[in-house]
């Protein structure tokens, strides 16, 4: 591919570590705070929590194996590493779509990701300054509708938190990316930790959150639910858009790709499941509904930040992380698109990161009327509100759409050579990680959409 011009991939991580690092901060993010607690209880907890699981597994992981592997070889943004993967295999440049499908799902990912995240910095600075302290739960609740009735408040931090991402995409990878995850996630991870003590110790209902999560009960497994699970593993691993695709062509040559994805898809999980299990005691201790939909997070927790001593701080702490979490996420969303900009336009880093942010910023508005001005039926599109057509789109359709062709690329059109190089695997490991992606992973994506579509 000597014809192209490599400027944003030509570098690598500085460390090996940073591999890990980056994509594990991809992955955590409102993925596993927010949006695995509510869907968690909107779908009757352990039926969801066990399906996930086996989604993470058998899907998950060896489809964001496959990801890192397509990107390390095509060492470009993921639209030319798969125009470059296609023409190595000899196949039609049609496969370069997969990058402009990945590309369309980070757009409309990042437009209400981005809101979500608006409201963490609300919780934050409001926390700091104390507006929640004494508040007891129902006035909580309270306060979380009246931001989401509020769309001027909410477009304005939905804003701040755009004009957060373009800054850090706009400086590049380097200094912008690596630096901040390194001290980020572990603080974050420690605060969990200590609200998950909180919850063991005195809410008195931590047996029920952890019967609510994984009591086994296939019974209560619908059709549904299990499209949910599985969409949900391609979003809280950032699957089926190239983002792992686009840190991957940053990665060294000598790095383990089974490894460093086992770690971190291993180190996701385990902060999905301790966020619940941080926050489902507290739900139940409060006679909040588990089902209550996307403001469980901001009222569950709130409610305890409210009165325990520090809570002040410590809450406006843990907003703080959520919104750092987000930040590292929301990054992974932009960079495979700014990074094709710049290979294959004369626009500068600086300014493909101004306009596109701006148009995420634009779009999101659609999510921020959703929870007021839009919520009535009138403005829904199939029984959803704008926020949520989006969010069943990329999360339901277009992932697992790039997924399903990227385990098919990997799998099936990639010569087995090659592929085996990047995997560096023993040929035991190699065959199982070969039939996940050729044909387990593959089938369950295609058996899920189909049952879906025909109802
Ligand atoms: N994984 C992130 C989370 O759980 C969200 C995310 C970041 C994402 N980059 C992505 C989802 C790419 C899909 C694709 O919060």
């Amino acid at each position: 591919m000597a014809d192209q011009n490599t400027t944003s991939t030509t570098q690598t991580w500085t460390h090996r570590w940073t591999f890990v690092l980056a994509a594990a901060g991809s992955a955590i993010g409102l993925g596993n705070l927010w949006k695995f607690p509510y869907m968690t209880g909107e779908n009757g907890g352990s039926a969801f929590v066990i399906a996930y699981l086996v989604c993470i597994v058998l899907v998950g992981i060896p489809i964001m194996m496959a990801e890192a592997a397509l990107g390390r070889r095509g060492r470009h943004s993921p639209i030319n590493s798969m125009r470059g993967l296609a023409k190595e295999a000899g196949v039609s440049r049609m496969w370069e779509l997969v990058g402009w499908v990945g590309a369309l799902s980070g757009f409309l990912i990042l437009s209400f990701y981005s809101v979500i995240a608006g409201w963490a910095i609300a919780y934050a600075v409001d926390m700091f300054s104390g507006v929640f302290q004494g508040m007891l739960p129902e006035q909580v609740e309270q306060s979380f509708e009246a931001l989401a009735l509020d769309p001027v408040r909410m477009s304005i931090w939905h804003g701040v938190f755009m004009a957060m991402t373009g800054f850090v995409i706009a400086r590049g990878v380097h200094n912008g990316l690596e630096s901040s995850v390194r001290i980020m996630m572990p603080a974050l991870f420690i605060l969990l930790l200590l609200l998950l003590g909180y919850s063991i110790t005195e809410t008195g209902h931590f047996m029920q959150a952890v019967e609510f999560m994984f009591a086994f009960n296939l019974d209560a497994l619908t059709e549904e639910a299990l499209l949910s699970a599985m969409g949900h593993a391609f979003f809280t691993l950032s699957l089926g858009m190239g983002a792992i695709m686009a840190y991957g062509a940053y990665m060294p040559k000598k790095a383990s790709i089974a490894r460093t994805i086992g770690i971190v898809a291993v180190l996701d999980t385990t902060i999905a499941l301790v966020a619940g299990l941080a926050i489902f005691p507290l739900v139940f201790a409060n006679g909040l509904e588990p089902g209550s939909g996307p403001g469980l997070l901001f009222v569950s927790l709130t409610s305890v930040f409210a009165v325990i001593p520090g809570g002040q701080i410590i809450g406006g702490l843990f907003f703080l992380l959520v919104v750092l979490a987000a930040l590292s996420s929301a990054i992974s969303l932009v960079e495979p698109l700014v990074a094709w900009v710049i290979e294959r336009t004369p626009l500068s880093r600086l300014a493909a990161t101004v306009v596109y942010c701006l148009m995420v910023w634009l779009l999101g508005i659609g999510t921020v009327l959703s929870f007021n001005e839009w919520s009535g039926e009138e403005y829904q599109i199939f029984g959803m509100t704008f926020f949520e057509s989006m969010d069943y789109l990329t999360a339901n359709i277009t992932m697992p759409l790039g997924g399903l062709l990227i385990a098919i690329f990997a799998g099936w059109i990639m010569k087995r050579a090659h592929i085996a190089r990047e995997m560096n695997l023993s040929s035991g490991y190699f065959n199982l990680w070969r039939a996940l992606c050729r044909v387990v992973a593959p089938a369950a994506v295609l058996i899920i959409f189909i049952t879906n579509i025909s109802d």
